[in-house]
């Protein structure tokens, strides 16, 4: 997974891809290069490590020219090194390419490529794509790299820039997220808008099989036969502030801290003042559909499957479908059943997810109706699904999800309401109550972030900080919160934790108490309160550190806590979206304390576009 830029126009191309690629450095961060078409032909500085160690070679040894490419590299094929980054070239120097993707069927082409005398200088799949290009270059680099594709299976976004053509880049994509930007006499290829949207605000979000001949100002968009293709163009209306950190020092807090404004966000045009109804028309689902709908199946990764399970708990609870709640990466090899009147919501907060794409593909094929939660607006998960409930939650730069887990969540607490009031198991006074609940979240969201200095300095304890270990226990709506906490304070902070139901604990984790283990509980008002009670005092019982995360004004469990974190009162279906607020400042806080690098956490990036 890797992020690209591409420039063609009067700036200097090499500002604008750093600028560009510092935006993308979530995808990915172990190698960086760009490359320019000047008199001199083609020019490349490359660096292995994140951009900083680029940004100084390029201040050392400038380049610039008419136009440019860049990468920032998070290796698949070959270990991340010098040779291996980001951009290849032929032999010869006349083609660079910087790609996004995996080349499937590269030992095949390398190795009928170098039969024919050609030598590589690097062990990745992306070399194969330069070569090729190469070979079938007679002048007109647009139609080479078109050839060039038809001879390769997998996936990629790429962009192509030839030292005899400094008035042209080409750029093609096939399962990788691409876009192209226009300006005046300028234009700008990127992996995001955000790559882009300092510069432009005009995308044309490029789809699979199509290849773009991008000249300033102007961009040509054919299928890779040769067969012209329209599009329209999107004006995107984010605040280019957005993809800045706004003055926190990283991504990850501006986020916990935004999310206030993003449940807003995600609720605005679904619910009207005063209403009792929902409306999700993009969803693209009939009201005889979710009548019909025997089974759901929610499919997803990572933060986005913690958020299904919440999702699967408010279903079966208030609109009594039965939901199956599946790993993508599992569903996809185990022979999944899909009953008539199936509906799959995928839950993405890039919409890139590899494992995601192809559940989706497998739930298609066998008939299911697929409407996905998603946050990247014209993302591959967006395109492929019938329809939509986009979470609105703006970009997402650091690696940990945290306002697209919230606005997740939400987007299912709005589904959930429709689905139910659709198929008559919700009356009206019921839904306006459950809006009114979900309506008042943003404030107590914001109570929380008020009080975060409590939370900070509970992080900054060494019992906490130095932990090697912790536990997480909630019970109903909060087990998935349990989970989604453990996974955000191992993600960050390298402490590993565990979430577990506090119903198991004595099925295993509790051997694992002593007077040094963190155990955060979450122990709000609702259904499950006493029974996390009796789980907390068995902890304390022996010795183990409890951390409440409890409901304002819960004295009862002062005796039984070495610390609390209160929340306000809420309403308990909807509770995991508040608690999710203090677990993830805890992470944030601890992993901040423990010196670690927060937005781009070791080994982890932040969309896997491959398996
Ligand atoms: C990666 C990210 C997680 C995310 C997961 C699923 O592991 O680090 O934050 O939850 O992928 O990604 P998606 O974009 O499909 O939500």
């Amino acid at each position: 997974m890797c992020g690209i830029v591409g420039y063609i126009g009067d700036k200097n191309p090499t500002e604008v891809i750093m600028a560009g690629l510092h935006r993308l450095e979530y995808r990915g961060y172990d190698s960086a290069g760009v490359a320019v078409v000047n008199d001199q032909g083609l020019d490349c500085v490359k660096s292995l490590g994140k951009l900083k160690v680029m940004d100084a070679l390029l201040a050392e040894r400038p380049i610039t020219g008419a136009l440019g490419i860049g990468h920032t590299r998070w290796a698949t094929h070959g270990v991340p090194s010098e040779d291996n980054s980001h951009p290849h070239f032929d032999m010869d120097k006349e083609i660079a390419v910087v790609h996004n993707g995996i080349i499937e069927n590269y030992q095949a082409l390398r190795a009928s490529l170098e039969a024919d005398g050609i030598t590589f200088r690097s062990q990745t799949d992306t070399e194969t794509i330069a070569h090729l290009v190469r070979k079938y270059y007679a002048g007109d680099l647009f139609k080479a790299v078109q050839r060039a594709l038809q001879d390769v299976e997998g996936a990629y976004a790429i962009g192509v820039i030839c030292k005899d053509n400094p008035d042209v880049m080409i750029a093609a994509r096939h399962g990788s997220p691409l876009i192209v930007g226009m300006g005046e006499d300028e234009a700008f290829i990127g992996s995001d808008v955000p790559a882009i949207m300092k510069y432009t605000r005009d995308v044309y979000y490029i789809d699979n099989g199509q290849v773009c001949e991008i000249k300033r100002g102007q961009v040509r968009i054919e299928d890779l036969d040769g067969n012209p293709v329209t599009l329209e163009m999107t004006h995107v209306d984010w605040d280019d502030a957005a993809a800045e950190k706004e003055g926190f020092p990283h991504f990850m807090l501006k986020e916990i801290n935004q999310q206030p404004e993003v449940i807003r966000n995600t609720l605005r045009g679904r619910v009207e003042e005063g209403s009792d109804e929902v409306r999700l028309p993009e969803m693209n689902i009939s009201v005889d559909e979710l009548k019909a709908c025997q089974k759901i199946t929610i499919v997803a990764c990572g933060t986005a499957w913690h958020a299904g399970m919440v999702g699967k708990y408010l279903i079966e609870k208030f609109a009594k479908v039965p939901v199956e709640l599946d790993l993508a990466s599992e569903y996809r090899y185990r022979n999944p059943i899909v009953p008539p009147n199936t509906i799959m919501i995928p839950v993405s907060q890039s919409g890139e997810t590899a494992d995601t794409l192809e559940a989706i593909r497998i739930a298609k094929s066998l008939g299911a109706k697929v409407a996905s939660i998603v946050n990247a607006v014209g993302s591959s998960v967006a395109r492929e699904s019938h329809g939509i409930i986009y979470q609105q939650a703006g970009p997402e730069i650091g690696v940990a999800s945290t306002k697209a887990y919230t606005s997740q969540v939400t987007a299912f607490s709005l589904f959930t309401i429709w689905l139910a009031e659709s198929r008559g198991v919700m009356d009206k006074a019921q839904a306006k109550q459950m809006i009114a609940h979900l309506r008042a979240i943003p404030d107590k969201i914001q109570t929380i972030l008020d009080n975060q200095d409590v939370i900070k300095r509970l992080a900054a304890t060494p019992k906490y900080r130095d932990a090697q270990s912790a536990l997480y226990l909630g019970r109903s709506f909060n087990f998935p919160s349990a989970l989604e906490g453990a996974l955000k304070l191992k993600e960050i902070s390298y402490i590993h934790a565990e979430g577990y139901a506090a119903g198991e604990m004595k099925h295993g984790p509790i051997a694992l108490v002593t007077d040094e283990l963190p155990v955060v509980c979450i122990a709000t008002q609702g259904d499950t309160y006493e029974k996390m009670v009796s789980n907390i005092q068995e902890i304390k019982a022996r010795d183990g550190l409890v951390i409440s995360v409890a409901t304002e004004g819960d004295k009862h469990i002062l005796a039984h806590s070495e610390d609390i974190i209160y929340i306000p009162e809420c309403y308990e279906p909807y509770s995991p979206i508040l608690v999710a607020v203090p677990l993830q400042l805890f992470s944030y806080y601890v992993a901040v304390n423990r010196g670690c690098d927060v937005d781009q956490p070791r080994n982890l990036a932040k969309s896997v576009t491959v398996e």
